[in-house]
């Protein structure tokens, strides 16, 4: 064991099934950046407290950045004792510069090593997948614009309910992504604080200077507390949970589109790019992509919920337990990463069938607009409500559509009906009366997409 980090205390070596199960470099070598990062900041901080001298100072500095350049290059050399990210630097950097490379961890643990290069590296793809979502927000507020005209049947409980106009649809979908930047935003404050300076539970000894650390590493704070700072993981937890909740926006968004795109709606037409064949029938265009957006949800709700059920019950401070952290992460990271540009894809190339859309809007969807008739006309809308609803009844009855009913079969629902109730039958007007914000009147929807813009400039 005399080659291992820790093999002092060691005469037994190590069960190779162990050392495997142990090690976690297959996956948190992602980090490598990160970890030669912290350490260059480090050995600075050991310097100012006179730990190491101007001379190491340097030669560990270049040592680091030749190691930074065999993984940049791809050609750094995993070793079977390599156990981490950190074992596997600081092992290269020994081989590279001698016995120098021996003080670098002088006070520092892995414990406040791993969180600080979790921290770095989670900071840095927080700013991809927020960069992400603004991208495909932008390509769904301008595609709102410019088919403003569209109108669609809106469904409630997947029943035809009231038409809306698509861009209203569309823009659903948009503002809930909005919430997710914000979110995203929220997180990176407490990501980006720097737990380095806190040892493996009780603090640092040797007077480092944590301001250094924090300004070499651009941190926006330090961690006020040795055991929280190296114990605590809350803030992968709130990722994968920013995760979850970003995919169940998209898979309903998926969802809506796989419904809307089989031949039975045929309201929207996926691009080819997005689609993919059957090997058996020939006919067969399948939405794979947006069946894989659906997907990535439970994947990702599976990893948050996998990751609380490993935190649930530690006791205080760092346990190996939570090395799990790391594939959580990198796996929702990766899931989203890919499932936002693709779901930007889908929505930039969506064909929109406009005649069909429109023309899948009928008369039954404008029973609510024929109770508002009669609230119109002074009636109270509960009563309203009920002779609108007697009138569904008699048209389906008689078997004709709602707008087919003459005035003397409208009058046995109520007395105030008049000739004027034709005005009631024109989809337009119908969402030309949602014009309070929110609503799908085309004023409504024309303020959402300028508050969207208005966002959008500032995010
Ligand atoms: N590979 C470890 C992890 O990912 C690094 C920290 C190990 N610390 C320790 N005390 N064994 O959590």
């Amino acid at each position: 064991e005399g080659n291992k980090l820790w093999g002092g205390r060691f005469v037994g070596s190590t069960d190779p099934i162990m050392e495997k199960f142990n090690a976690s470099i297959s996956y948190d070598q992602r980090m490598w950046d990160a970890d030669i990062k912290g350490s260059k900041a480090y050995v600075k901080a050991l310097h100012k407290a006179e730990l190491v001298t101007q001379e190491e100072m340097v030669q560990i500095r270049d040592g680091l950045d030749r190691v930074w350049g065999e993984w940049s290059s791809g050609t750094f050399q995993i070793k079977p004792g390599d156990e981490d990210i950190h074992t596997a630097n600081e092992r290269r950097l020994k081989e590279l510069i001698g016995e120098a490379a021996g003080k670098l961890h002088t006070g520092r643990s892995r414990n406040d090593q791993v969180v600080t290069d979790m921290r770095l590296w989670l900071r840095d793809a927080i700013t991809t997948l927020k960069g992400n979502t603004v991208q495909l927000i932008t390509t769904m507020v301008e595609r709102a614009a410019v088919e403003i005209n569209i109108l669609f049947p809106g469904y409630t409980h997947m029943q035809r309910a009231q038409p809306i106009r698509w861009s209203h649809w569309i823009l659903s979908h948009a503002v809930a992504l909005s919430r997710d930047v914000e979110q995203l935003e929220e997180i990176k404050k407490r990501v980006n604080i720097l737990p380095l300076g806190s040892g493996a539970i009780a603090g640092n000894p040797f007077n480092i200077d944590r301001e250094l650390l924090q300004k070499e590493l651009d941190f926006d704070g330090i961690s006020i507390n040795s055991m929280d700072a190296t114990g605590q993981r809350d803030f992968v937890a709130e990722f994968l949970f920013w995760g979850s909740m970003c995919l169940m926006h998209l898979s309903k968004l998926a969802e809506d589109l796989l419904l809307y795109s089989t031949k039975e709606f045929s309201f929207v037409t996926l691009s080819d790019a997005y689609s993919t064949g059957s090997s058996l029938m020939p006919q067969k265009k399948n939405a794979d992509s947006l069946e894989l957006i659906r997907s990535k949800a439970g994947r990702v709700f599976g990893r948050c919920a996998g990751f609380m059920m490993v935190l649930k019950g530690l006791p205080s401070t760092y346990n190996k337990d939570l090395q799990e952290d790391k594939e959580a992460m990198f796996d929702t990271y990766d899931s989203l990463h890919a499932v936002l540009q693709v779901t930007t894809g889908v929505m930039s190339t969506l064909q929109v069938n406009q005649k069909v859309m429109e023309a899948a809007l009928s008369p039954d969807m404008l029973a609510t607009d024929l109770a508002y008739y009669l609230v119109r006309k002074g009636m109270p809308f509960r009563e309203a409500h009920s002779c609108s609803g007697k009138a569904v009844y008699q048209a389906e009855s008689k078997g004709v559509p709602l707008n087919q009913l003459t005035v003397e079969d409208l009058h046995t629902a109520s007395p105030l009906f008049d000739s004027d109730v034709s005005s009631v039958w024109d989809y337009t007007s119908s969402v030309e009366q949602y014009s309070a914000p929110g609503g799908t009147a085309r004023s409504s929807v024309t303020a959402q997409i300028e508050h969207m813009r208005a966002w959008l400039k500032v995010h």
